[in-house]
C-alpha cells in the first residue's frame, strides 16, 4: 500500500513584480509502508519544495498528497488533524526543531504530550526509550542541545520526531550537515529504525552516494521534475537518463580516479524560465533534435522502473539500443 502519495505536484513561488518561480512542475512520487525512497538531484531541483509539500507544511499549487489514503488536510494554523502526527519531518539544522534553551528530556516530553500520546507517568520512561532508539544516554534528558555534537543532536531531532511514533518521516538533507563519520552513523540509524520500527522514510539528498546506502528506491529529480525512478539497484547499475548518469559519474571514486565533472557541464537552470522540451537537454551530451522541442513523459519501462526521456520511450528501445550501456536488458 502506498503510505504516501504525491500525484502530479505543482508548487509556484509567487514573486512582487518577478514572473513566478515554478519550483515543482508536476511530480509524483509515492512512498509504500516501511521502505526508504531516497530523492536526490543538483541544488536548486526542487527537492526542498517538494519535502515540505510531502510533509503537509506546505498546499501545492496543483496536484494531490495522500497520507495513509486520505488527502493532507490544508496547513493552517490550527492543530493538524491526528492522524498527519504520524507524517513527521526532520531538517537539516537540528535547531529546526529543538530549542537551544530547554533541557532535552523536557524538549522530548513535551513532544510526547502535544500529541496527547501517553499519561504523564509514562511520559519519562517513553523519553527514556525514545533516547535509546537514537543510540542516545539516558543521561541526555539533562542535556542543553549545544552540549551535543552535531551527529548527536540530529539524533535529538529524530527522536523528537519519533515522539510523534510516526509512520513516515520526511528528511531533507538529515546528513549534509554533518562529517563523514557522523553521516555514516546517522545513515545507519534510520536504516535501522526502518527496519525495527517499520517508519518510511522520503530521504532527501543532494549526496547519491549517501542515499543508495539506505534507500530501497530512489527517484531523480531535475528542475521540477521527477526524470528517473527505480530500485536504487537498478538505478546504479544500470541508470537509463543521462542526468542520473551524470550524477553518478560526478561522485569521487574510492579508488582516487576523481569525478568527471564534464558529464555535468553548467548548473541547473532558473526555474522561472526553464529550458523548452527536455529542461535537462541543454546539459545532455545524447541530446536529440526533439529533446529542444517536446518534453518526455515519465513512462514506466519496468517494473519499478519509470524515466522521462526520449532515448528510451519504447520505440527509441528498438531503434537506438547503442544509447544504453551494455547488457542494459540483461538482470532488471
Ligand atoms: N520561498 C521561495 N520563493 C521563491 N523562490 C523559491 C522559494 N523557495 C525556493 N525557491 C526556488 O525554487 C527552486 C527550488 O528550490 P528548493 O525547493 O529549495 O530546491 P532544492 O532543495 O532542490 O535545492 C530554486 O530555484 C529556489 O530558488
Ligand atoms: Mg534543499
Amino acid at each position: 500500500m502506498n503510505l504516501l502519495e504525491l500525484e502530479s505536484v505543482e508548487v509556484s513561488y509567487s514573486r512582487r513584480g518577478r514572473a513566478p518561480v515554478r519550483a515543482v512542475a508536476g511530480a509524483s512520487i509515492d512512498l509504500r509502508q516501511g521502505e526508504i525512497v531516497g530523492l536526490v538531484g543538483e541544488s536548486g531541483c526542487g527537492k526542498s519544495t517538494l519535502a515540505r509539500v510531502a510533509a503537509g507544511l506546505i498546499s501545492p499549487t496543483a496536484g494531490s498528497v495522500r497520507f495513509e489514503g486520505e488527502a493532507l488536510a490544508t496547513p493552517s494554523r490550527r492543530a493538524r488533524p491526528r492522524r498527519e502526527v504520524r507524517l513527521q519531518m526532520v531538517f537539516q539544522d537540528p535547531y529546526s526543531s529543538l530549542n537551544p534553551r530547554r533541557r532535552i528530556g523536557s524538549q522530548l516530553a513535551d513532544a510526547i504530550r502535544i500529541n496527547n500520546l501517553l499519561p504523564p507517568a509514562e511520559r519519562e520512561r517513553r523519553v527514556v526509550e525514545l533516547l535509546e532508539q537514537v543510540g542516545l544516554p539516558a543521561t541526555a534528558i539533562h542535556s542543553f542541545p549545544h552540549q551535543f555534537s552535531g551527529g548527536q543532536r540530529q539524533r535529538l531531532a529524530i527522536a523528537r520526531a519519533l515522539a510523534a511514533e510516526p509512520t513516515a518521516l520526511v528528511l531533507d538533507e538529515p546528513l549534509s550537515a554533518l562529517d563523514a563519520s557522523a553521516q555514516a552513523q546517522v545513515a545507519n540509524l534510520l536504516l535501522q529504525l526502518c527496519r525495527e520500527l517499520k517508519i518510511a522514510m522520503l530521504l532527501i539528498s543532494h549526496d547519491l552516494a549517501i542515499v543508495r546506502q539506505v534507500a530501497d528506491r530512489i527517484a531523480v529529480m531535475y528542475l521540477g521534475l521527477i526524470v528517473e525512478t527505480g530500485t536504487t539497484q537498478q538505478l546504479w547499475t544500470q541508470p537509463r537518463h543521462p542526468y542520473t548518469r551524470a550524477l553518478i559519474e560526478a561522485i569521487p571514486h574510492a579508488d582516487g580516479l576523481g569525478t568527471k565533472p564534464e558529464s555535468l557541464p553548467g548548473e541547473v537552470p532558473d526555474p522561472a524560465r526553464p529550458p523548452a522540451g527536455c529542461r535537462f537537454h541543454p546539459r545532455c551530451a545524447q541530446a536529440l533534435e526533439r529533446c529542444a522541442v517536446e518534453a518526455p513523459s515519465l513512462i514506466p519501462l519496468d517494473q519499478e522502473r519509470t524515466v522521462a526521456c526520449w532515448l528510451h520511450t519504447p520505440e527509441k528501445h528498438e531503434a537506438n539500443p547503442q544509447s544504453l550501456d551494455r547488457g542494459a536488458f540483461a538482470g532488471d
